[in-house]
């Protein structure tokens, strides 16, 4: 285990952050630190990279404290929970580590199996043996599959997972449920993300997908700045108004609140284990993307229609009340408002790069 950054953090309400240099992880450090906690990144850079480090120290002018470690290797996790102990409280755990390529996990389904579900059983037995209790868990809306109402809320049933990926996610919630029942100290939010988009309005930290972007954004941002060819538009022959899927798009930054107010609602539970919804709301298609990134930023987007993708839902969006109704938390940005941050942060990247 290397601390990669080491020096003394404050004493009190430590929040261990797994993933906390990827893309929701480190807009969730920002809020986290605006809202009084300290976070503790624990991140290999297996999908992240190190310069994330350096958009924080610019946005929070200070270093965040880092380990450098697998999840997936509970000894050197237990070191990190040691560590931190020394200094103060944990208040809580926040997990995003894990792989997301939904058709790289179709390719190597055993790396995604050993990496999201053996990294979430590590760090529930690390967090047990240290009788810490707060968790929340990046889940994700794929655990609904083609759900059959939309939109969909958190009763809706598990589908059979389209992708080892979402496969994954769905093994987690199990595994983390039984182990809720098992674990009386344990609290939980079963966080289930729709699309987040959208980049901290500094430009100083966004998404950064290493290689060939899989998801909308990053590819759009990119083929509109010449990095790529044209955006293929994944089938426009959907049963949707204008043919091409709907998805609910959410601002990264109004995810990271809501993972802050998850940690606060947590700390006044007594053995809960709640899945909560966060979306947006509403659904756009992939054309009105297009056009809503255009006219929020002056630019064409070049973009051709291809055929459909292979395991894409035709349409989903969020029924997000019980987040409002638990969390008092709801999206404050607008699809714009994100479009727009997207291209400030890839314009500021280019200018880096
Ligand atoms: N799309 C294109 N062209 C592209 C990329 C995407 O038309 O080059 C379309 C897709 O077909 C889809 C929409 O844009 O209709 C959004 O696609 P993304 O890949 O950005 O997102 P998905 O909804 O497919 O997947 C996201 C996350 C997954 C997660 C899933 C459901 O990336 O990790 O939501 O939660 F599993």
């Amino acid at each position: 285990m290397k601390a990669v950054v080491n020096f003394e953090t404050m004493k009190s309400q430590q929040v261990i952050v797994t993933g906390g240099a990827g893309y929701i992880g480190s807009h969730t450090v920002v809020e986290l630190i605006g809202a009084g906690f300290e976070p503790i990144i624990v991140d290999n850079f297996s999908n992240s990279h190190p310069r994330v480090l350096d958009g924080l120290e610019r946005i929070l002018n200070r270093k965040i404290q880092l380990f450098d470690v697998d999840c997936c290797d509970e000894s050197a996790l237990n070191g990190v929970f040691e560590s931190c102990l020394k200094r103060g409280n944990i208040a809580g755990v926040i997990h995003f580590a894990a792989f997301k390529a939904v058709g790289e996990s179709t390719a190597e389904p055993l790396k995604y199996f050993s990496n999201n579900i053996g990294s979430t059983a590590a760090l529930l037995a690390t967090m047990h043996r240290h009788g810490v209790g707060s968790f929340v868990f990046s889940s994700s809306c794929t655990i609904y599959g083609q759900p059959e109402q939309i939109p969909v809320d958190e009763t809706a049933p598990f589908l059979p997972a389209e992708s080892p990926y979402g496969y994954t996610k769905q093994a987690c919630e199990r595994l983390i449920s039984d182990a809720h029942s098992a674990h009386a100290e344990l609290n939980v939010t079963l966080l289930r993300y729709f699309n987040p988009i959208g980049a901290h309005p500094s430009g100083d930290i966004g998404e950064l997908p290493l290689g060939h972007p899989n998801n909308l954004i990053p590819f759009l941002t990119q083929a509109t700045a010449g990095l790529r060819d044209p955006l293929t538009v994944f089938g426009n022959d959907y049963p949707t108004p204008d043919g091409t899927c709907v998805r609910d798009y959410i601002h990264v930054i109004d995810l990271a609140r809501a993972h802050v107010a998850a940690l606060n609602w947590l700390k006044d539970q007594n053995h809960a284990c709640e899945a909560l919804n966060l979306g947006a709301g509403n659904g756009s298609s992939v054309l009105q993307v297009i056009e809503a990134f255009e006219s929020a930023n002056g630019i064409s987007v070049p973009y051709t229609i291809g055929p459909r993708r292979p395991g894409d839902v035709t349409a989903i969006y969020a029924d997000a009340k019980k987040a409002k109704d638990l969390l008092g938390w709801e999206c404050k940005h607008s699809l714009q408002e994100a479009l727009k941050d997207s291209w400030n942060w890839q314009k500021k990247l280019e200018h880096k790069s």
